[in-house]
């Protein structure tokens, strides 16, 4: 092996031209989802700077929006009205994400409508099912899942995205819909990170806590049995969130999956930076396009991030 001073490594640092030319993974717009919180209001996310909720018009002039500035996916989360005990509101033919979607998908053929499938924003409880008395009744959440999941593909969504943690639920929904991809969020972790975006949804559980469903952040081994599962019931995507601190267990999943890898850049993630980045404590674009760097070179073939509306016009 040659060495100093014939190997030098900086040969290759000495101009932007060459750096980009051998750069191992780069950013490219084509490879995020925006995230939409869809509601009957449009106050702000109080803890999501710049994040409003939109109403179905302002989803639809969001979208005419990225769709311009070239973001190719959008995911629907939804406020309803009103909650209820068995979130109701996530499978109605005229609920919040439903009607949205009815208004985006004829306007925007080129854009991909993904949906999140998961009843906390809509439970009275904010727990992800349904519950029998104080635990989470897991084979009547899945009923419920793969019916919010089949409204939501007979209102136009192109993809569904069950983010419930519940055992057996792609299988529901790869029954149910045969030909929909299913991008799992197979490792989702029972994680601090969800802060923002809990008080953006209003589903904050009323009691206890996510841990009987949601993944104990010490485990990668049990990450990736779930991954098995998922892939075995039917899932086209896996993905891991948050991000930053799971970059192990996208790698893990990485090196033993031939599947698409997705991770969720959450909102805890998002609001650290914006934070930081007001403070004056750090160059906000900087530090987002190294985040999302090491998300993508950990192994994520795409990401859903906040920042996809800022990132367009940025990469
Ligand atoms: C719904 C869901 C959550 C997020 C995505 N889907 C909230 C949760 O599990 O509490 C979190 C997204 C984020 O923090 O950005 N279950």
């Amino acid at each position: 092996m040659s060495v100093y001073p014939a190997t030098r490594l900086r040969r290759l640092r000495e101009s932007a031209p060459l750096r980009d030319l051998v750069r191992e993974t780069a950013l490219s717009v084509d490879d995020l989802v925006m995230p939409l919180f869809v509601a009957p209001d449009a106050l702000p996310n109080e803890r999501l700077p710049g994040l409003s909720r939109l109403t179905v018009d302002g989803a639809v002039a969001e979208c005419e929006e990225l769709v311009r500035l070239g973001v190719g996916a959008v995911i629907l989360f939804g406020i309803p009205e009103a909650k209820d005990d068995e979130g109701s509101g996530a499978w109605i033919d005229d609920g919040i994400v439903q009607r949205a979607l009815r208004a985006l998908r004829p306007r925007f053929p080129e854009l991909l409508l993904l949906t999140d499938v998961c009843l906390c924003e809509y439970t009275s409880h904010g727990h992800c099912g349904v519950l029998d008395g104080r635990t989470i009744d897991n084979d009547a959440s899945v009923e419920l899942l793969a019916r919010t999941a089949v409204s939501h593909v007979e209102a136009g969504a192109d993809v569904v995205c069950p983010s419930d943690m519940m055992d057996g639920r792609v299988a529901a929904i790869r029954d149910a819909l045969p030909r929909t991809p299913i991008v799992a969020y197979s490792a989702k972790y029972a994680s601090a990170f969800y802060g923002p975006f809990r008080d953006a949804a209003g589903s904050a559980p009323s009691f206890g806590d996510r841990r009987s469903y949601q993944m104990d952040p010490g485990n990668v081994r049990e990450a990736l049995r779930e991954c098995e599962l998922d892939v075995a019931e039917g899932a086209d995507v896996l993905m891991v969130k948050p991000a930053l601190t799971y970059l192990d267990v996208l790698r893990a999943m990485r090196d033993r999956f031939d599947l698409p890898l997705a991770a969720y850049n959450v909102s805890g993630e998002y609001a650290m930076l914006k934070a930081a980045a007001a403070a004056g404590d750090l160059d906000e674009r900087a530090a987002v396009l190294e985040s999302l760097t090491a998300i993508r070179r950990a192994g994520a073939d795409f990401v859903f991030t906040y920042w996809a509306k800022e990132l367009a016009g940025w990469i």
